[in-house]
């Protein structure tokens, strides 16, 4: 093979897969699913044990996915009751550490039950019920967990919604899970500042009522202490609650298939959609993707710098973990506070083994050089992970070499929303690595290249990014819109999941990400519709028309770039732009806010009133001779003044 980087394995044991191990089990995984899935079911408690594993159809009109489907269980006592009960109790669960390098805590197993209880009898006393959709709106502090997890407990189904969104952004979570209480914080703090998420989220509930949706309960925690309006008919304070609540609570027995959590993300069209996963095949997969892609051992310290807010902290940071034992550490804070050097200084100081983050920290943490990084012995480390983009060559590297001292397998995991849990990895020690590569699919993952006819490509080729057949981590349907499930993956390539990324499959038989074929962009990780942010500009008074498009960006993967067409009268200011910067800020939330903004007179559409996004990537790519053809425009004049007022010019 061509370019690899074989893995050193000195420190692999009985506990490590080999390669021959993987082979096996990738092969048997595909001939035998039931076999093979019914055995991994095993790997977690059930209150009663399935009976029946695999019972999905990717079938157009009957797309329905079911797996351990008679078996009951509940996902809160899998990550905590079973630990203690195995005389794991005062093992650590979660490592907190602030955004204070002063402030860090470890939570044993038997106290993270002990809370988890507590949270869940006040969510119950305050009438939350099984099946409740109860949304959580809070920092990265360990009560997110508990909060997340006293759901599973009783039954209700969480929504987590980041906290770095809008009031807007929340209120419409809010509204299409029909959720009718929100757990929060009085502020957030990250970077040494403050994020107001009391007070977003009192403006979310008065936007809320007016779609229809009323939230009758606040559960807030106290993190900050900073001023907050309380409502005494609505709003309870946690500490308060806490104290007089039983320290114990009963799990729920709940069907494999019942729903565990819902989590917005965006597509290409329309407004976010509930993503719905459930109980059983989810934690099934979770737990076993932990397991084997970070090659977990008992004893050892997990870090993932996601937020929860995100489906990497769902499976990663929470339910994969924790049904393991594992302790997995919680970071409140960001990659360069108080400097640039704050991640490896965390290493050193919990003696994490393994760190999992994003190609985007890793680039901006490789522009402030290595220094930062030598000032830490990292000596603890022995796996290192990315996820949520492509990540490039030099960065992998520069991970690789400088940060792992080339003695860290890098595991670079490919998956989304959808998929629950990683589906295309290598397993370290394993897998033979080429920089770049998220390699091969983890077992039972079959993934398939169709061109754009939907022909299946055989061999080294390029095309979409399909998967052929159910896993148990599949999401199983958009909440309380099962067509438009059915639509947005299972219809394009007929009988086939359809990721919405593209793929490169080379001669070794490796998956090579090529980034998203459709109008999602992923900047800094975070996922985004063009179309969200586009309806944020248009809802700007002095907007009568904007197209946004993905541009490719040194540290963030892909920025956003804006073309905005004005309402007659209005001018194209300076001003104007960083209040158009401001207003889509306000709208989604920070992290959306606009790269480049140009003011253009006209947008290019075919004569039918298309936008023709091709022409306008490539001027945002700064790629003015690979227009192509534009001679079907309705007016191919508009393409001379975007190109000669082009915002990107290198
Ligand atoms: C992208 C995050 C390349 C991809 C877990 C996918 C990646 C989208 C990788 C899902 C990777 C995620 N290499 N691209 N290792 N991991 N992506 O739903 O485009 O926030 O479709 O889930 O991120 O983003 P999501």
């Amino acid at each position: 093979m061509a370019d690899t980087i074989a893995v050193k394995r000195e420190w692999a044991d009985g506990a490590t897969l080999s390669d021959a191990d993987y082979r096996a089990g990738y092969e048997r995984s595909l001939a035998d699913p039931e076999g093979f899935w019914r055995e991994h079911g095993g790997r977690i408690d059930w209150i009663r044990p399935f009976t029946r594993v695999k019972n999905t159809s990717f079938a157009p009109g009957d797309v329905s996915i079911r797996w351990f489907e008679d078996g009951v269980l509940n996902a809160s006592a899998n990550c905590l009751d079973r630990h203690v009960a195995a005389g794991r109790g005062e093992d650590t669960a979660i490592i907190f550490e602030g955004d204070d390098p002063a402030e860090s805590r470890r939570i044993s197993y038997a106290e993270a039950l002990e809370e988890t209880c507590r949270m869940a009898n006040v969510l119950r006393a305050d009438g939350v019920k099984k099946g409740d959709r109860v949304t959580i709106y809070l920092p990265m502090i360990p009560e997110a967990a508990y909060a997340m997890l006293a759901c599973a407990r009783i039954g209700a189904v969480h929504s987590v919604v980041f906290g770095g969104f809008s009031p807007d952004s929340l209120a419409g979570r809010i509204v299409d899970a029909q959720s009718g209480f929100v757990v929060t914080a009085d502020e957030g703090v990250r970077g040494g500042r403050k994020v107001p998420l009391k007070s977003n989220v009192d403006k979310a509930i008065a936007i809320a009522a007016k779609g229809g949706q009323d939230v009758s309960r606040v559960l807030l925690v106290k993190r900050t202490g900073g001023e907050v309006a309380v409502d005494p008919a609505r709003d309870v304070w946690w500490h308060e609650a806490r104290d007089k609540a039983a320290a114990t609570c009963d799990p729920e027995p709940m069907g494999a298939e019942d729903p565990l959590f819902i989590l917005y993300t965006s597509g290409s069209t329309g407004k976010p959609k509930g993503v719905l996963h459930t109980t059983g095949g989810y934690l099934v997969y979770a737990s076993l993707t932990h397991a084997h892609v970070f090659d977990y051992r008992p004893g050892e310290v997990y870090w993932c710098t996601a937020d929860v807010g995100w489906v990497t902290g769902h499976s990663y940071i929470v339910y994969g973990p924790l049904a393991n034992g594992a302790t997995t550490l919680m970071f409140e804070g960001v990659p360069t506070y108080p400097d640039a050097g704050r991640l490896w200084q965390v290493v050193d100081k919990h003696e994490v083994n393994i760190f999992y983050t994003a190609p985007t920290a890793i680039r901006a943490l490789m522009g402030q050089g290595d220094e930062p990084v030598k000032r830490a012995s990292r000596r603890s480390l022995r796996i290192l992970g990315t996820v949520g983009e492509p990540i490039n060559p030099e960065a992998w590297l520069w991970y690789w070499r400088v940060v792992g001292e080339e003695r860290c397998p890098v595991v670079d995991t490919w998956w989304q929303t959808e998929t629950g849990g990683i589906l295309i990895a290598p397993l370290p020690g394993a897998t033979a690595l080429k920089p770049g590569s998220a390699t091969r699919p983890f077992f039972g993952v079959r993934p398939e290249l169709v061109d754009a006819e939907g022909q299946v490509l055989d061999r080294a080729a390029e095309g979409n990014l399909c998967i052929a057949d159910s896993w148990p981590g599949q999401m199983r349907t958009v909440y309380g819109d099962h067509e438009r499930f059915e639509q947005t993956y299972f219809s394009t390539y007929k009988g086939k999941y359809f990721t919405g990324d593209g793929a490169r499959r080379d001669a070794d038989g490796y998956w090579w990400i090529t980034g998203r074929v459709d109008d999602v962009i992923n900047v800094s990780g975070h996922r985004m519709g063009t179309a969200e942010v586009e309806s944020a500009l248009v809802s700007h008074k002095a907007v009568s028309e904007a197209a946004v498009v993905g541009y490719p960006h040194d540290v963030k993967g892909q920025g956003i770039y804006c073309y905005v067409t004005l309402m007659q009268g209005e001018e194209g200011s300076e001003e104007l732009r960083k209040e158009l910067v401001g207003h889509v800020r306000a709208e989604i939330g920070p992290f959306a806010a606009p790269d480049k903004i140009q003011f253009a007179p006209g947008l290019p559409k075919t004569r039918s009133g298309k936008i023709m996004r091709r022409i306008l990537r490539k001027i945002a790519e700064d790629e003015p001779g690979a227009l192509g053809d534009t001679s079907t425009l309705a007016d191919p004049a508009v393409v001379d003044d975007l190109v000669s007022n082009r915002q990107n010019r290198r």
